[in-house]
Formats: C-alpha cells, sequence, structure tokens
C-alpha cells in the first residue's frame, strides 16, 4: 500500500463547508478546486492528494481502498450501506434532517403506500421497521413533485428549512435519522496507515470542537 493519502470529498454543498475545516488540520489544495476541470488535485503536502467527485461515489471509493479517507454526508452513508469503512468523526457541517413528508393536512395512506426518493434501501428499511408496506420509487430529483403529481403518497428526503416542502404543498412527517457530514476511513488504511492518519483525524477532531465550542449557545 503506497504511503501516500488520498482523501475523497463530496462535491456541491459539502465541499464549500468541508476546505475551511481541512485547512484548519493543515491542508488546502494546491490549486482553485472550482477554476478546473481536473478531479485528482495535489496540495500543500506532498503525501496528500484530493479527489472531488459525487457524494454518492465517495463511500464506494473509500470502501474499495481507491481512496484512504472520505468525507461524505451521513444521508449518503446510509443508503451506500458503508459496510467495510470506520467512521471516526462527526464533522458537524451540512446539517439537515432525513424525514418522509407528505401533502399537507393530507392522511397517510393506510394500504400499501407510494413512496418516492433517491433513498431507496434507506426508505425499504425504514417502512418495513415501521411495519408499513410500502412500494418504494426510485426517483434522481424534485422527491417534492411525486405527490403533486400523484406519483407517490409519500416522500422521503432531505428537510432542512423546510421552504421545499412549504413551496409544493407538503409537510414534514416522520423523522428517519438526523443528518451531518462523516469522515470516514478504508479500514486496511486505519492499519496500514495509522500513523499518518492518527494526527489527521486528532487536527480535524480539534477543529470541529473548536468550532463547538465558539458557537452561541
Ligand atoms: P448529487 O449531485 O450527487 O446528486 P446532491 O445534489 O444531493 O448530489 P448536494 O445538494 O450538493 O448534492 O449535497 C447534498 C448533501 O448535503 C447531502 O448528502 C446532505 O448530507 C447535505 N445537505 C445539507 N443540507 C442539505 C439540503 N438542504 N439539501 C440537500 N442536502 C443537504
Ligand atoms: C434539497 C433536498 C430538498 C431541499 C431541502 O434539494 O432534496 O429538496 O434541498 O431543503 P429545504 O428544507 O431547506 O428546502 P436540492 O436543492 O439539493 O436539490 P436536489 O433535489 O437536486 O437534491
Amino acid at each position: 500500500m503506497s504511503k501516500q493519502l488520498i482523501l475523497a470529498l463530496s462535491k456541491g454543498r459539502i465541499l464549500d463547508e468541508t476546505l475551511p475545516l481541512l485547512a484548519e488540520a493543515g491542508i488546502t489544495p494546491a490549486e482553485d478546486l472550482g477554476a478546473s476541470r481536473k478531479l485528482l488535485f495535489d496540495t500543500n503536502l506532498p503525501d496528500v492528494k484530493l479527489v472531488v467527485i459525487r457524494a454518492t461515489d465517495v463511500p464506494t471509493y473509500v470502501q474499495l481502498g481507491a481512496a484512504d479517507v472520505g468525507v461524505a454526508g451521513k444521508d449518503v452513508l446510509l443508503e451506500h450501506g458503508a459496510e467495510g469503512l470506520y467512521e471516526p468523526l462527526d464533522l458537524e457541517i451540512a446539517g439537515c434532517k432525513l424525514m418522509t413528508a407528505g401533502v399537507s393536512g393530507a392522511e397517510p395512506a393506510h394500504a400499501r403506500r407510494r413512496v418516492a426518493t433517491k433513498f431507496v434501501n434507506v426508505a425499504k428499511r425504514y417502512y418495513a421497521e415501521q411495519g408499513i408496506q410500502a412500494e418504494v420509487i426510485k426517483l434522481y430529483g424534485a422527491m417534492e413533485l411525486a405527490p403533486l403529481m400523484n406519483l407517490a403518497d409519500e416522500i422521503v428526503d432531505i428537510v432542512d428549512t423546510g421552504n421545499t416542502l412549504r413551496a409544493n404543498g407538503m409537510e414534514p412527517r416522520e423523522l428517519i435519522a438526523p443528518i451531518t457530514t462523516r469522515l470516514v476511513v478504508n479500514k486496511a488504511a486505519m492499519t496500514m496507515k495509522h500513523e499518518r492518519l492518527k494526527p489527521l483525524i486528532a487536527r480535524l477532531r480539534e477543529a470541529v470542537e473548536g468550532r463547538r465550542s465558539e458557537a452561541p449557545a
């Protein structure tokens, strides 16, 4: 196993909050990530490289050892399964909730419930645990449209401010899981590169704790 450390970062909304934390832990990209079509980046440290990929691909890269460390939302990890990964640190960024939601004021359907979501595995598990029969319909975005168009009775989606639900005549129903962004580590790398990973995780932990103590109560 090479002594290089590869970090897989989720592009999109998590990236903007990840970079300052990495900087506090002593890692900065060698160039502006947004200004390039490149996907693999050097950093200020000769033995650390970054890949910036779709959030949903991060657990796969780390699980299969193409990256040693990853940064991904708990929602993505729950959906992927994330077997064979350590999750040593909650980065406490990009907080939101994974919830069920339905049309405002409507009773949840009692018979087989049609549920639209991109979190198919999470939804199947959740409704099974609740003892509710559900037909889970895979969508890739704009879940809030599905009940309006009578494609589904309910959705499973990320809720933050609730504005998207409200704007589409829907309301949150049940909380499935509170979500934040997590640091994940390949299990073999955790052993083989422990000397290199231990201080990195410790510095990130300090950065997270430092922010927590600065946050207004
Ligand atoms: P992709 O482009 O791969 O489909 P995406 O559009 O879902 O991904 P982003 O919206 O950039 O990606 O980031 C999604 C991640 O950000 C989620 O996995 C979640 O952990 C976190 N998150 C925090 N707040 C929100 C929010 N309001 N809506 C969606 N995701 C949020
Ligand atoms: C996300 C998510 C919800 C919305 C939640 O969508 O899927 O639709 O934000 O945030 P809110 O509660 O603050 O309104 P996003 O804008 O990322 O688009 P997407 O459907 O392409 O993921």
